[in-house]
């Protein structure tokens, strides 16, 4: 037994000694803290068990092989908020990361393991990408990768967090996932990295311009969190983690706060401004209406015209949809009918009731988006909306015009309770589009031309767009105080609890791509 214990033990040293003092500067030097570290500030404290520790890297014919245990990813479960998640994280300092044969077996076992057992997966990426040594048994691991992610969408979340480079084909993987964090200044994306830009058009462009994380947090909406370091970004992550349920069988864990569910709101009658061209901040909305005016932003900066975040009422987790006025008139376009398609997608795959808060004037019109395929994009929120079957409940505030109006989660799509404040519009579009239709003979033949589209407004919002109008013919539930919007939700929400819907059986859906 002792000689048995001593080889144990001189084995635990040499591992030991590889993450020594030197090993653990080389990555400081670089701004980031090592894969170890990492994975400790993502777990509750000694809870986290590793596996394959030992596993070297493979033997590859082209050299650079290393002896070093690990081959580089450490990989492992613990607990995250008290409940059960498996992570692996990559390791920048064996082989930069990159990712041998062996390497993608260890993660790939987590994938498998957290599939079976119905736990969230959270990747630390921090790669070189496919060990080029290795050839196509290493790039052969990716595919392993890409299988289980597509095969656990929906099922279990998956978070990638982007921590150092993420490169070639290899940014696929966080793509498949559920939710990407990057953290600023050490981290980038890309399918092409600056020097083949250069060598095939001509252009220069640095590492952070090409895939930083500024870039897919506001142009491309690649990544939904940007944090500013290290430590910062393992935080967003478990604090995501606690909206979500470990599997898409369970609800999101129900975590009630000294918030009262039927708490009034008097201010919520003053922030929408009478003159419907006025913009207002309709994060100031939401704040009042969520527990403790705590949400998560999913997307912050990208596509900012909708708001996308995970909230919380009366303990209950729910998913948020508003249009932002603020923003280009909180008109839908390309980018935030995919971001809100997206956000829905989300929200149902994993029980997660979704509240739509409405002020949208239209779509955004012009060639642009027009020859972009706002008809093809814009058909995804409006799918994502119909195809979700978790409570839906929408507030109208204020503009809700022609098919903007139907889609975001308008009755006729099947929305289970829609709400109008008192300062609704409801049309099939707004005044001056309509009088300059119906009354163009009149407005050009008349002597104050002013004067009479002033009247045909006022006479278009009270005949035609006012809220009561909708109300009386059941298209919407109620016209309500705007102060009780809050209590209005939640007991809808508790109204909805047990709702099942069914839908015709068939392969998948075909959701416009
Ligand atoms: C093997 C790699 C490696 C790789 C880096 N290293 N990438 N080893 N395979 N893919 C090694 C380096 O040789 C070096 O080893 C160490 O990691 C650190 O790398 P440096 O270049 O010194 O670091 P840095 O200057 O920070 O640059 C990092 C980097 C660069 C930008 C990631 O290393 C790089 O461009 N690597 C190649 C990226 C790439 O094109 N990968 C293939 C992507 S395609 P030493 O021994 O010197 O410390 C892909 C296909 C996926 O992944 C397919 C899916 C369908």
């Amino acid at each position: 037994m002792k000689k048995s214990y001593e080889q144990f033990s001189a084995r635990r040293e040499l591992l030991d000694k590889q993450y020594d003092e030197t090993y653990v500067q080389k990555q400081h030097k670089r701004g980031k803290l090592t894969a170890h570290e990492r994975i400790l500030l993502l777990f509750d404290e000694g809870t986290f068990e590793e596996t394959d520790a030992y596993i070297p890297p493979a033997e590859a014919s082209f050299g650079k092989t290393v002896k070093a245990f690990g081959d580089g990813v450490v990989t492992g479960f613990g607990r995250v908020n008290g409940r059960l998640v498996y992570a692996y994280s990559q390791d920048f300092n064996v082989l930069g990361g990159s990712l041998g044969s062996r390497h993608a077996a260890k993660i790939v076992k987590i994938q498998d393991m957290a599939l079976k057992t119905g736990s969230p997966v959270v990747g630390l990426i921090d790669s070189g990408g496919a060990r080029i040594q290795e050839g196509i048994t290493g790039l052969n691991g990716y595919g392993d990768i890409f299988k289980r992610n597509v095969y656990s969408s929906g099922v279990i979340p998956q978070i990638s967090v982007i921590m150092g480079p993420a490169a070639g084909g290899a940014v696929y993987s966080p793509a498949l996932t559920d939710f990407i964090f990057m953290t600023a200044d050490t981290s980038y994306m890309f399918v092409t990295g600056p020097n083949v830009v250069k060598e095939v058009l001509n252009e220069t462009v640095s590492t952070e311009d090409l895939g930083g994380a500024s870039v897919h947090s506001t142009k491309s909406g690649v990544a939904d969190f940007v944090y500013s370091d290290d430590e910062n970004t393992i935080l967003g992550v478990k604090r995501l983690l606690s909206f979500l349920p470990l599997n898409n069988m369970e609800n999101p864990p129900l975590i009630k706060s000294d918030d009262t569910a039927k708490r009034v709101e008097d201010q919520l009658r003053n922030i929408v401004p009478e003159d419907p061209d006025k913009p207002y901040d309709v994060k100031e909305i939401v704040e009042l209406l969520v527990d403790n005016g705590d949400y998560m932003e999913v997307a912050e900066n990208h596509a900012s015209n909708i708001f996308t975040a995970f909230a919380r009422m009366d303990g209950q987790v729910v998913g948020i949809v508003a249009n932002q006025p603020k923003v280009m008139a909180g008109t839908l376009d390309i980018d935030s009918s995919i971001k809100g398609a997206r956000f829905i997608n989300i929200c149902n795959s994993f029980n997660i009731p979704i509240i739509t808060l409405e002020d949208v004037p239209g779509f955004l019109p012009g060639t642009d988006q027009e020859h972009d395929g706002i008809i093809r994009h814009g058909a995804k929120l409006l799918y994502a909306y119909t195809f979700a079957s978790v409570p839906k409940i929408t507030v109208i505030l204020r503009k809700a015009y022609g098919g903007a109006y139907i889609v975001m989660n308008s009755k006729g799509i099947g929305g289970d309770f829609v709400f109008a404040w008192p300062t609704a519009e409801i049309a099939v579009m707004g005044p001056d589009g309509a009088i300059a239709i119906l009354y163009r003979k009149e407005l050009a033949e008349s002597e104050d031309p002013v004067m009479l589209k002033k009247e045909l407004t006022q006479k278009y919002r009270e005949e035609v767009t006012n809220p009561y109008i909708a109300d009386e013919k059941g298209f919407i539930d109620e016209v309500i105080d705007p102060a009780m919007t809050r209590s209005k939700i939640i007991t809808s929400l508790k109204a909805l609890d047990r709702k099942t819907e069914y839908r015709p059986k068939r392969k998948h859906g075909n959701m416009p791509l």
